[in-house]
């Protein structure tokens, strides 16, 4: 039986990644965060097939000590700071997590299971203020938050962790993936939640920041599923991960306020608490590597996805 360790396991990736892996046959362990209330919404349904360890990706003496107790055949480092907002207002916390983090992960592995396959979740954020569009494997970066900074660092590390010591670490360059399981705070699942309430009477209005800013959004359970591809390969590598089309917050409003029935423009505020010191105007991945050479190909649609989330949040609150 192969063994896995996911990092980040409570949040949205690591959620789907352990369904799936399981599915698969694997004896998948976590590592999870000491709280002081318990987190584990995402993996309610799987907690008793997962055996935790506790630690925190700044804290190497805890990843050693799991790592060197699992001896697994994967790990899948999808802990981080992960929200690009906060990461202006705690800039030495998200460097420390997101990007050291990765070193700390690397160096585990390194010294007591080397030959372990090791992905680290990149970010299409690296790219930042975009050299050219679409963005490629080989597209310059040019990060715009210390979250897209620190991402840049975990992703060369990785890179040279590879170069360096032979190791089998590939950084998934993923662009923004969404589900119901998706952290209320990003944008998405602030829509659709927002749309489910209004919709039952139980919230006025909806207040947002840049409503012209274009993301490349796909579906988390589509992206795990490259994770776990890019881990089976002959040799390691970087892929892009997306789905080949953008389409802008205003239109993400649109589609949802239309699934329910309501006119945006009626609830919708600019508010400039959410608008961004610096920021990303457009991602659009294009994914040609991974469909070639993964076989790897999106299922769900922008449209589906949105409808999807909403549908999840109405049925929440109903
Ligand atoms: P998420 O829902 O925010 O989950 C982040 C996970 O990291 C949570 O389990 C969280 O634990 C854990 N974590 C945070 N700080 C930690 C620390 N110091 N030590 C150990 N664990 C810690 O993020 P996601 O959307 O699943 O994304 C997974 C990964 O992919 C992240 O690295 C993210 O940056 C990256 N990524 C995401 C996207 C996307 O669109 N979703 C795109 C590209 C890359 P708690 O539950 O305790 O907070
Ligand atoms: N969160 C949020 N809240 N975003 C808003 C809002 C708002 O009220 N109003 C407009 N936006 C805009 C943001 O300015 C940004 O341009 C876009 O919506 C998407 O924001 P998020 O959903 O917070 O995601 P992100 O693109 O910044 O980052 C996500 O994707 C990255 C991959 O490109 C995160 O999942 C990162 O962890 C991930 O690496």
């Amino acid at each position: 039986m192969k063994k896995a360790l996911i990092t980040g396991i409570t949040g949205q990736d690591g959620s789907y990644l352990a369904d799936l892996l399981l599915d698969k046959g694997y004896k998948v362990y976590g590592l999870k965060r000491r709280t002081a209330t318990p987190n584990f919404e995402n993996i309610k349904h799987i907690q008793n097939e997962i055996e935790f360890f506790s630690g925190d990706l700044r804290d190497m003496t805890s990843l050693a000590e799991a790592v060197q107790a699992i001896q697994p055949d994967e790990v899948y480092n999808l802990a981080a700071q992960s929200f690009v907002g906060d990461s202006w207002r705690q800039p030495i916390y998200t460097s420390e997590v997101t990007g050291l983090g990765v070193t700390n992960m690397l160096e585990s592995i390194r010294l007591s299971k080397p030959d372990a396959r090791f992905y680290q979740a990149s970010s299409s954020e690296m790219f930042g203020k975009v050299i050219e569009t679409p963005q490629t494997e080989n597209t310059p970066f040019y990060p715009r938050s210390p979250y897209g900074v620190a991402k840049v660092y975990g992703h060369w590390i990785t890179v040279n962790y590879r170069e360096s010591y032979g190791m089998y670490a590939c950084s998934g360059i993923l662009f923004n993936h969404e589900s119901p399981r998706r952290g209320i705070e990003f944008v998405t699942r602030k829509v659709s939640d927002s749309v489910a309430k209004i919709k039952l009477g139980l919230q006025d209005k909806l207040l947002l920041g840049n409503l012209d800013a274009k993301r490349d959004w796909g579906f988390a359970g589509d992206y795990v599923k490259a994770m776990w591809l890019m881990l089976q390969q002959e040799e390691p590598d970087d892929y892009v991960i997306a789905t080949g089309e953008t389409h802008t917050v205003k239109e993400l409003i649109e589609i949802a306020f239309e699934h329910v029935g309501l006119n945006w423009q009626d609830y919708v505020v600019q508010d400039a608490r959410f608008m961004r010191p610096a920021e990303v105007d457009i991602l659009l991945g294009d994914p040609t590597k991974a469909k070639k050479q993964l076989n790897w190909e999106p299922q769900v649609n922008f449209e589906q996805l949105v409808k999807m989330m909403v549908e999840n949040d109405l049925q929440k609150y109903q």
